[in-house]
């Protein structure tokens, strides 16, 4: 018997609702970002659009392929050729001191990928965990000078005081005996304190937001939670906001409160977690939830595999992406029209004719 998993009244962390967070810090609109080569384009994100509040902890999630590493790739401008920008905004809000206005704004898709702006603000102001743990550090240097560079970069101090931030960064993080852990080289370091000197590196900076991309895949289960709990209790205690993406539901549930879902390059549906994981609107968020084996409270539940393939990213369906596998596909329509991401005030923003009648122009771009 298959039971749809539920965010546990106990979490281990309060969910906060946005309407006590105030104007997002960064609101990304329309985003595209396509690979164009001579087999064709893929329309990796193809019209995502999604809000980070101050201190909120926002999960992405949907299937291997879907564009979640690539739409966060995007907002922090690290696409590469033949990858670009086709259309959207990304627009960062650098918040003033103690909830003043924003001091800065700024549409992060129209800054030169390789210019200083968008340097200072990569590590600054919104920091990167990535997919690959290993392409956080050089092997040619030791982590603690890799972090000094980073402090220094962002922030003119004398090597000594960034040596000793450094080290501070470390020991908050739990890395045992962080001064001499200082000196060693990534890989003499098992993948729990790799991923905590990742995690101290991109906190160095004080960052106004954390993006995370699967923190824990390469990592063992005890570890995971960890690494998870850490970034939740350092996220509490700087401010910080984080956006992660992860295959595990259970992680979802029990840290982050927004979720945001995404299929074949779309959002197809967001909203606070507890809606999501207990009135799921969208047929895809439904088949999420509803393959997975058997769940309860504690358990951690890996993204399951839902009927049906994902297409060939080259050959994506027309009208709604999802139609091919859907359960509620309407012949005439879904297979023609592509559903708009519509939100009836709710807060739970759906793209799907079941829910409302609007289409979006499909521009093909
Ligand atoms: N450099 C590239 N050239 C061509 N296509 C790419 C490139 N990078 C990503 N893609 C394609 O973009 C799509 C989205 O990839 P992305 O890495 O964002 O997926 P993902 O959701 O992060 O998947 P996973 O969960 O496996 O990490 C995929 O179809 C992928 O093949
Ligand atoms: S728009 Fe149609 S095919 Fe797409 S999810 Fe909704 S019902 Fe299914
Ligand atoms: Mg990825």
């Amino acid at each position: 018997m298959q039971q749809t998993p539920t965010v546990p009244e106990a979490r281990a962390f309060a969910v906060r609702s946005r309407t006590d967070l105030g104007e997002p810090i960064l609101s990304v609109r329309g985003l595209k970002t396509h690979f164009v080569m001579d087999e064709g384009t893929v329309r990796a994100v193809d019209g995502v659009s999604f809000d980070v509040h101050p201190g909120e902890v926002v999960g992405i999630v949907g299937e291997s392929g879907c564009g979640k590493s690539v739409a966060l790739k995007s907002v922090l401008r690290l696409i590469q050729k033949p990858g670009r920008i086709v259309a959207g905004e990304i627009m960062y809000r650098r918040p003033g001191r103690n909830g003043a206005r924003p001091e800065l704004e700024l549409d992060l898709a129209t800054l030169p990928p390789l210019g200083r702006r968008i340097r200072q603000i990569r590590g600054g102001d919104i920091a990167l965990i990535p997919q690959e743990p290993m392409a956080s550090f050089s092997p040619l240097h030791t982590i603690g000078d890799q972090i000094v560079e980073a402090i220094r970069l962002h922030d003119p101090m004398s090597v000594a005081d960034a040596r000793k931030l450094a080290i501070a960064k470390l020991r908050e993080v739990g890395m045992p005996s962080p001064e001499q852990r200082f000196r060693a080289y990534s890989w003499q370091l098992s993948g729990g304190l790799r991923q905590r000197a990742i995690i101290a590196m991109a906190l160095s900076c004080n960052p106004a937001i954390l993006v995370a991309d699967e923190p824990t895949t390469a990592i063992d289960v005890t570890t995971q939670a960890q690494v998870l709990q850490l970034l939740r209790v350092l996220q509490q205690e700087h401010g910080s906001a984080i956006v992660f993406i992860t295959h595990d539901l259970g992680v979802i549930a029990q840290l982050a409160d927004h979720v945001v879902v995404m299929y074949l390059g779309r959002v197809m549906e967001q909203g606070p977690v507890r809606s999501i994981f207990h009135t799921p609107r969208h047929p895809y968020t439904r088949a999420l939830l509803q393959s997975v084996p058997s769940v309860h409270s504690e358990a951690r539940v890996q993204l399951p595999t839902i009927a049906g393939g994902i297409p060939h990213p080259l050959y994506r369906p027309p009208g709604c992406p999802f139609h091919p596998r859907c359960p509620d596909a309407m012949p005439g329509t879904c297979d023609v029209r592509v559903p708009a991401m519509v939100d009836d005030g709710s807060g739970q923003p759906v793209a799907c004719f079941l829910h409302h009648d609007v289409a979006e122009a499909d521009d093909g771009a």
